[in-house]
């Protein structure tokens, strides 16, 4: 970690020179610098998600990582304070297991179309319709939603996690895309009951309840998309994140979370990449694989991850702001599915 302006302006020119102006690079520099002696005198931790905007990633993190690693990592801190450079979900799920602690969001807003897509009631409701049948959910869900849950789950770990509840069936909320890849992944059959009357319901034959939630980002993607890349440079490789639409992820070389991708260009640092998953991941990973070409067909940013500046991460340490609270009744139960999936672990 470094501990002069001077060292972070330079550790950040040697990986961002290329995409980002010098006169920006040393304001950036100096904010960071800041940050840094605030950190260590508030006794906080930052964790940063890979989406993180590339100076922000690239210079004041402790963690960075997927949403596994980060809620792994909020268990196991001792710090006083997180300063939680990602979504509200995420901050939430650093709260929910580590209750003692202040969790920080940057941003006041900084939510996700995801976990706006269902509250706590529509789960009840679904358990009602569906009575006995367990109940997965995604952890880019509010905690409300997380406390009606049996086990969450995250990109990295959704197939091991089904499969840790036997052949029956499952109720796996709220991505509809993620729900539909894993369905394939695990060989079971989904429905959508939204999209069925109860009548026909009780005829059918289904392994996998899913529901109509999407990430305003992933959806956007198109085979169209990757036939056009592989058109012009048939080389590329095409890395899509599993909250793409089945079809996409079918047509893709690889399918994983954050993390498993950026692991598949360190393990293939000379390839040419297609990354079909928000911009600023495809810059960050750039700028630590030099070697690795990305295709900069990249123009859709998560609004809300991008609502996490440097600038606000300073705010937020100066004023400790905005301090995650969910309350205690919610939390003890939202903290049991966590728990439950920390302990099933990630794919490897
Ligand atoms: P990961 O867990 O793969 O980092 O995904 C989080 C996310 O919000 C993707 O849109
Ligand atoms: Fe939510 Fe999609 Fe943004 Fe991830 S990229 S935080 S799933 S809206």
């Amino acid at each position: 970690m470094p501990t002069t302006t001077t060292s972070i302006y330079e550790q950040l020119k040697a990986r961002l020179r290329d995409t980002v102006p010098d006169a920006e690079l040393r304001l950036k520099a100096e904010i960071a610098e800041r940050i840094l002696e605030l950190k260590r005198e508030r006794n906080a931790v930052i964790l940063a998600h890979n989406y993180m905007e590339p100076a922000l990633f690239h210079s004041v993190p402790d963690f960075k990582g997927d949403s596994l690693e980060l809620s792994r990592k909020a268990a196991e801190t001792d710090a006083e304070v997180i300063v939680f450079c990602g979504v509200r979900f995420m901050a939430e799920t650093a709260k929910i297991l580590s209750p003692d602690k202040m969790v920080l969001l940057p941003a006041k807003k900084a939510g996700c179309s995801l976990a706006a897509s269902i509250t706590a009631e529509d789960v009840r409701n679904l358990k009602a319709q569906f009575p006995g049948v367990p109940v997965v959910t995604y952890v880019n869900t509010y905690a409300d939603v997380k406390a009606e849950t049996d086990i969450c789950c995250t990109s990295s770990n959704a197939v091991k996690v089904v499969e840790s509840l036997g052949d029956g069936p499952v109720i796996f909320l709220p991505d509809e895309y993620l729900a539909g890849n894993v369905a394939r992944e695990t060989g079971r059959r989904i429905i959508f009951p939204t999209k069925i009357p109860q009548a026909r319901l009780d005829e059918l034959e289904y392994q996998f309840i899913g529901w109509e939630g999407r990430c305003e980002v992933h959806e956007r993607f198109t085979v169209e998309d990757i036939e056009n890349a592989r058109r012009q440079f048939p080389d590329v490789v095409v890395l899509a994140h599993p909250e793409c639409p089945p079809e996409v992820v079918s047509a893709a070389d690889f399918s994983g979370s954050t993390t498993a991708m950026i692991q598949y260009v360190q393990r293939n640092p000379k390839g040419r990449y297609l990354m079909l998953t928000e911009c600023s991941m495809a810059d960050n990973v750039m700028a630590e694989n030099p070697d690795a070409e990305m295709l900069r067909m990249c123009s859709i940013r998560c609004p809300h991850m991008n609502e996490i500046t440097l600038e606000d991460t300073l705010a937020s340490l100066e004023n400790l702001q905005y301090q995650i609270e969910v309350p205690e009744d919610i939390r003890v139960r939202a903290h049991r599915a966590v728990a439950r999936m920390i302990e099933i672990g990630s794919k490897d």
